[in-house]
């Protein structure tokens, strides 16, 4: 049957590759079925539409079940809508995503490419216009209730009975407070001490969404990282006070076999604190980026991180085994050719695994 499936897809790119877009023009994106069951999640970030996309076959060798746009999802950098959906535009045409769409549903959150400005913060004018455009790109319903709030944050509840997962994606620009450059030390902001990252109506959200919710496991999407904190780009750690209260409030909220997923950093590595509290490990998954990478440093320093730090064009996968009493996870970090460059357990089974 894999075989089967694999090869239909190579004679889906050939066909792409030869120029019958026609074909690829009649493919039916995969929409969003709440109750399917999820066994395997597909994510990743920093999609730089200029570049070729050639990580998508990849990824659809692993017949996600779903594919998370973590942000960054295009560069757009503009001001100029007509000229952001354009961007958009080439990523929606490209042959592999299109492909992709046909065989996973899509979800995603922004980070500040996407939003309209590199590290982009609150006062960013075009927040609505941009906010429409992402959403168009990812077919959001017309009813959906991300339409009726400010910012792109959203939930999803996706699986039946015992096995549901809930799918959290922060917006962690439309509402962030302002950072100022720091000049002097080697860092490149200075700690916003006072400073907000999702704002008060997300917060309110965040909560409720933590509370007494039936999932068995829990994704949070937030395009910055949450556990990183001693690189000098953009994380919640610019944000202490945010930070603190994001970390207590999984504590507070004793949400169930949490996860983080995180873009941006054009790496790719695993983050790992255990916290008061909560009888689990906290992982915060960084899976950035797909067409590009960031290689100035062979080495970044994060007490935090289990495993390697892996500069190659990457997306993640994770794997989720239902049949044990708390959800078992494999994850994955895979590259160009599907290559697999990281792999690692997380068991929920075991206290602070
Ligand atoms: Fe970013």
């Amino acid at each position: 049957m894999k075989a089967l499936f694999n090869l239909l897809l190579g004679v889906l790119f050939s066909i792409s590759a030869f120029g019958q877009p026609k074909t690829l023009d009649n493919l039916e994106a995969k929409t969003l079925d709440e109750t399917a069951s999820i066994e395997t999640i597909a994510f990743g970030s920093c999609n730089n539409q200029e570049k070729k996309q050639s990580m998508w076959k990849y990824i659809c060798r692993n017949r996600p079940d779903l594919w998370v746009w973590l942000g960054d999802n295009i560069y757009g950098d503009t001001e100029n809508m007509a000229l952001m959906a354009s961007k958009y535009e080439k990523v929606k045409n490209a042959p592999g995503y299109k492909i992709l769409k046909s065989i996973s549903p899509v979800i995603g959150i922004w980070d500040d490419h996407d939003y309209g400005v590199n590290d982009g913060d609150k006062n960013y004018p075009r927040k609505i216009e941009s906010k429409n455009l992402m959403l168009e790109f990812l077919d959001v319903p017309l009813d959906a209730d991300v339409r009726k709030r400010e910012g792109d944050y959203q939930s999803f509840l996706l699986g039946e009975g015992e096995n549901k997962v809930k799918i959290i994606l922060l917006d962690t620009r439309y509402f962030r407070d302002t950072l100022t450059a720091d000049t002097i030390s080697n860092q490149r902001y200075i700690p916003n001490r006072t400073g907000d990252v999702l704002g008060d109506v997300q917060w309110e959200w965040l909560e409720k969404e933590l509370t007494n919710s039936d999932a068995r496991l829990h994704l949070i999407g937030s395009s910055i990282q949450v556990i990183s904190e001693e690189h000098f780009f953009e994380k919640w750690a610019n944000f202490p006070l945010a930070r603190t209260r994001f970390l207590d409030l999984l504590v507070k909220t004793k949400v169930k076999n949490a996860v983080i997923l995180s873009g941006d950093r054009h790496i790719a590595e695993i983050s790992r604190m255990d916290l008061q509290g909560l009888d689990y490990s906290l992982y915060d998954i960084t899976a950035s980026g797909l067409t590009h990478t960031y290689k100035g440093k062979s080495e970044e320093s994060n007490r935090w991180r289990s495993g390697k730090l892996l500069q190659e064009k990457n997306f993640g996968i994770i794997k989720i085994n239902w049949s044990e009493e708390e959800p078992i996870l494999t994850i994955e970090v895979r590259g160009e050719d599907n290559d697999l460059f990281m792999e690692q357990q997380i068991n929920f089974n075991s206290t602070k695994n």
